[in-house]
């Protein structure tokens, strides 16, 4: 197993590129199943995540070409069978349930294991499901599998109890060849959403209203194949911005759209970090005296619950109080343990965490519980006294393309070592 190892106390300087968005290429991926025309996608992030959703396409007999160099994927899919994907790569990533409105949609029909829910919390597909059988889909749940049969999709208003992205995902590409219209009500608006959407559209879809609460989805009768670039990773740039203000340096991050992290700034601007707006970057100056805020995480265009972790790492080097609710998931604090272990002063009631920020953190071993929670450890090292060594890195790796190279390159002191290199004294 590898560890990262962190030698905190360091100033950070210079600038951070951002890779594409891991939330944005997955269902992007997973919607080329509408269509036996090649798809290709480029500046793709070579994440671990992105390598299972191609994995579960080739279960499905899909023919992919990932050049690493140019990070293009080029995904052939006109001889698609309807295969089973296998249960391991469902289980390691709850992400290929997204598989599952495209091949209703090309098939009219669909086996595929429940998606488990995973350590921030049950996950359930009760949305999704809602949402197929609204169009029409006769839906099966049992012995640790979800059916699916239809003989025509029909378009229908949905209306969603709560603005699920992936089920907005999965919706959208069950109905983009629907007989008739579909409108989803209550419906996710993050920026991979509106991505999914464009990317679809020119594929020949008719979807209307990506990136609000309505989206108006106009059946097709086939889809053709595409070209597509992601948008830049949100979460992974606000990571970053993080970074900066923890090590209390100066950073420019490039490869950020403002529009995308507007929650993100507006709560690092209320805690006294400077943000200057450059065309696609942003100049994040944490060498200032920082103030404690409350955070809220929300669906967007509220406070993100992928960016909770990063902030609360921060607080707890913030003199103060701190209250972070988290509305999104029901078990998403596992890194307060962790990081206490550094020395953080966190009291967890409920959805509720609050924080007394502390003079300095120190170094430990801590594990890493959930991708956002490892981000979260490193972030804590670097701007912990002493080295911290990090282990279960494996949940970063899903989500951070090259997190400690982009970070060395900017001054930090981090390696990743694995178990064979860490002798025992
Ligand atoms: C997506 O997960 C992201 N993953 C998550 O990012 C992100 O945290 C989440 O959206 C919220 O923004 C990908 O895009 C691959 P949801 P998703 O459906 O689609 C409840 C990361 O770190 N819900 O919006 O699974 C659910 O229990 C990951 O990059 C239902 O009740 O999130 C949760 O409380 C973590 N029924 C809430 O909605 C359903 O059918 C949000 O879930 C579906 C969801």
């Amino acid at each position: 197993m590898e560890k990262i190892i962190v030698n905190g106390g360091r100033k950070l300087c210079g600038e951070v590129e951002i890779s594409s968005a891991k939330n944005s290429i997955l269902p992007i991926i997973a919607s080329s199943i509408l269509t036996n025309e090649k798809c290709i996608i480029e500046n793709a992030p070579m994440l671990e995540d992105v390598f299972v959703i191609c994995e579960v396409l080739e279960n499905l007999n899909s023919k992919i070409n990932i050049d690493k160099e140019s990070r293009m994927i080029t995904i052939d899919n006109s001889n698609l069978k309807l295969n089973e994907p296998s249960h391991n790569l469902v289980r390691k990533m709850r992400a290929s349930f997204l598989t599952m409105g495209a091949m209703v949609a090309r098939f009219g029909e669909f086996k595929i294991s429940l998606p488990g829910g995973c350590n921030i919390g049950s996950r359930p597909i009760d949305l999704h499901l809602k949402g197929f059988k609204a169009l029409g889909v006769q839906v099966e749940v049992g012995y640790g599998y979800v059916e699916a049969k239809v003989s025509k999709l029909k378009g229908n208003n949905i209306y969603l109890d709560f603005p699920s992205v992936g089920a907005t995902e999965n919706i959208m590409m069950a109905a983009v060849m629907a007989e008739g219209e579909t409108i989803i009500e209550n419906a996710a608006e993050e920026p991979e959403i509106v991505d999914l959407a464009k990317f679809l559209n020119s594929m020949g879809a008719k979807i209307i209203g990506a990136g609000t609460d309505k989206l108006r989805i106009i059946g097709v009768n086939r889809l053709n194949g595409a070209r597509h670039r992601p948008i830049y990773d949100r979460i992974e740039a606000g990571t970053f911005m993080v970074a900066a203000a923890i090590t209390r340096s100066k950073l420019k991050v490039i490869n950020v759209s403002e529009e995308h992290v507007k929650p993100i700034i507006a709560k690092l601007t209320e805690m006294n970090v400077g943000i200057e707006i450059d065309k696609n970057s942003i100049i994040v100056d944490g060498d200032r005296d920082l103030k404690p805020v409350d955070i809220k995480t929300m669906p967007y265009p509220g406070f993100p619950t992928d960016m909770q972790a990063q902030m609360m790492a921060l607080l707890c080097t913030v003199k103060g109080t701190g209250v972070i609710t988290e509305t999104i998931f029901e078990n998403r604090f596992m890194h307060a343990s962790e990081l206490k272990r550094m020395g953080a002063n966190i009291k967890l009631d409920g959805r509720s965490a609050i924080i007394e920020g502390v003079e300095h953190l120190t170094g430990a071993e801590v594990k890493a519980t959930d991708l956002r929670a490892g981000a979260a450890l490193i972030l804590a090292g670097l701007g912990a006294d002493g080295c911290t060594k990090i282990g279960d890195i494996y949940h970063i790796d899903r989500g951070y393309v090259d997190i400690e190279k982009k970070l060395k390159k900017v001054g930090a002191q981090i390696e990743r070592i694995s178990e064979s290199d860490i002798k025992v004294v």
